[in-house]
């Protein structure tokens, strides 16, 4: 998989050298490039923004440097890749999504900042490749680089080959629809607190029982909202 990152802050991304990530890119499994918005400008002052037309409070992205530094990467015609622009306004991301863009050969992200980026950037790509508007939740953070690295990381673990036993991704929170079970580890006691009984009995069903009953609570009294997807369970 390719990402390539357009952002006025390539710095921020140096993250994905360590870590999960950072093993992935040595191996070649994700390639990443970082891209500097400001490159694109031809200003003494590398000006990326201005004001709202129609007035307004804060400044816009300007276009001409996001079609310059999106041409660059993705040619002037059509283009297979997913542009992928993180916004408040855009659909919630999720598991399902993650997996989506974990599916493609090559993801663009353009991390706006401000107050966002001219509207007819989205409009003139959405006419060449795909575009998809994704928000990271219902709040609002300084720009698109914490949001871009959260898919990054999400989607990114769901490449083949980047995490080491894949059955580790198959019994994680949301991969079925609900919450993850609790874990535990030794010692079986710890500061009085007991492993539940069941787990060191080695019987491999009631076990899986246990687990299943643990998830299904969890999810009724922290996401009750999520039980209408649970494959094979009734909702509660
Ligand atoms: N940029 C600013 N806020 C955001 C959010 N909640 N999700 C994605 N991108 C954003």
């Amino acid at each position: 998989m390719r990402i390539d990152i357009v952002t006025i802050f390539p710095g921020f991304f140096s993250v994905l050298d360590i870590s999960l990530l950072g093993r992935a890119r040595q191996a070649g499994l994700i390639e990443v490039v970082t891209h500097d918005l400001r490159e694109f400008t031809h200003d003494r002052h590398r000006t990326v923004d201005d004001t709202p037309y129609g007035g307004g409070a804060g400044m816009v992205m300007k276009p001409e440097p996001w079609g310059e530094a999106l041409d660059a990467i993705v040619g002037d015609g059509a283009s297979d890749a997913l542009l992928v622009v993180p916004s408040p306004a855009g659909e919630p991301f999720t598991q399902a999504i993650a997996r989506e863009l974990a599916a493609e050969e090559h993801l663009v992200f353009a991390c706006g900042r401000y107050e966002g980026i001219d509207q007819r950037v989205v409009d003139h790509y959405a006419g060449r490749m795909r575009v998809r508007l994704i928000s990271l939740g219902d709040y609002v953070l300084n720009g698109g680089e914490v949001a871009a690295m959260a898919m990054i990381e999400a989607a990114g673990r769901l490449v083949p080959g980047v995490v080491g036993n894949p059955e580790s991704l198959v019994e994680e929170s949301h991969q079925d629809g609900l919450l993850e079970y609790p874990s535990y580890t030794k010692p079986a006691v710890w500061r009085g607190h007991e492993v539940p009984p069941v787990l060191l009995s080695g019987n491999h069903g009631r076990v899986a029982a246990w687990r299943r009953e643990q998830q299904l609570d969890r999810t009724a009294r922290v996401r009750p909202e999520l039980l209408g997807d649970a494959p094979g369970d009734t909702p509660a």
